[in-house]
């Protein structure tokens, strides 16, 4: 008997680096999941790739509010009832302010935080009749310290955190924890095509001395979801070799 057996699990942007890894742990903590991604072939193939049966891969922009409730809708009706949410897909269009374009702005925040809004809202109200459920948001390090030339993709992260404790308080009476995951630097496609110089100096900034790899937020996210945490509710957890201390 593992600790999530039966339970149904979605991710989203679970098809690679981080999103994947998250969606791998739970699959093999027994959960049934759901990946979502952009691209659906590549949805499918990740949920192939899982360990355990039951998981299947869907397409949907999570940035697209009637897309978001069409795929919960057609998840339910095929795996069952959502009882664990990742909210995880995640974009960066990095800039310094002076030359931040509007776009850039409106398209970091309409995925990291509209699209969690989204997909959040259209599981909430079954959770609350069920009195369970568990929603985790992949926030950043740079929600809580900031980071100069990603004003945009902060602003995002940290709203992400203020959405998780709201969330907490309002959901709690209904037996719904919900809690935010701030990873620090993970080596995954989002961060592979930094210069060498900058990675250096990131990694000396970090207690630890090392990169993290997708699979320490993998392994948070298990814990998180699972029965070892049920007190514990509107926590922001980082998981980033002490970067942010
Ligand atoms: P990644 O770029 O490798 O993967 C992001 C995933 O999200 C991809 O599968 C992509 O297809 C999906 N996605 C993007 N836009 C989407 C949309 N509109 N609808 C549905 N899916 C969409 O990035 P990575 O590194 O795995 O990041 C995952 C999350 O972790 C993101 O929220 C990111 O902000 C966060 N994070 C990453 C850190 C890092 O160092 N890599 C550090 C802190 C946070």
């Amino acid at each position: 008997m593992k600790e999530l057996d039966g339970q149904v699990a979605l991710v989203t942007g679970g098809s690679r680096g981080i999103g994947l890894a998250i969606a791998q742990e739970l699959g093999r903590a027994g959960a049934k999941v759901a990946v979502v991604g952009r691209n659906g072939e590549a949805a499918e193939s990740a949920a192939a790739s899982l360990e355990g049966a039951g998981h299947r891969g869907y397409a949907c922009d999570v940035s697209d509010a009637e897309a978001a409730k069409t795929v919960i809708g057609k998840v339910e009706e095929e795996l069952g009832p959502i009882e664990i949410l990742v909210n995880n897909a995640g974009i960066t269009k990095d800039n310094i302010f002076i030359r931040m374009k509007e776009e850039q702005w409106d398209d970091v925040l309409a995925v990291n935080l509209k699209g969690a809004f989204n997909m959040t809202r259209n599981l909430a109200r079954g959770m609350m009749k069920r009195r369970s459920g568990v929603i985790l948001n992949i926030t950043s390090v740079v929600g809580i310290v900031g980071n100069a030339g990603q004003v945009n993709y902060a602003a995002s992260k940290a709203g992400l955190i203020g959405f998780t404790k709201s969330l907490a308080k309002e959901l709690a009476s209904r037996g719904i924890r919900c809690n935010a995951i701030a990873p620090g630097f993970i080596k995954t496609d989002m961060t592979a095509e930094l210069p060498e110089a900058t990675l250096e100096e990131l990694q000396a900034r970090i207690p630890l001395g090392r990169f993290g790899d997708p699979e320490d937020v993998g392994g948070l996210v298990r814990f998180l979801a699972g029965p070892a945490a049920r007190y514990i509710t509107g926590q922001v957890v980082a998981v980033d070799g002490g970067m942010a201390i």
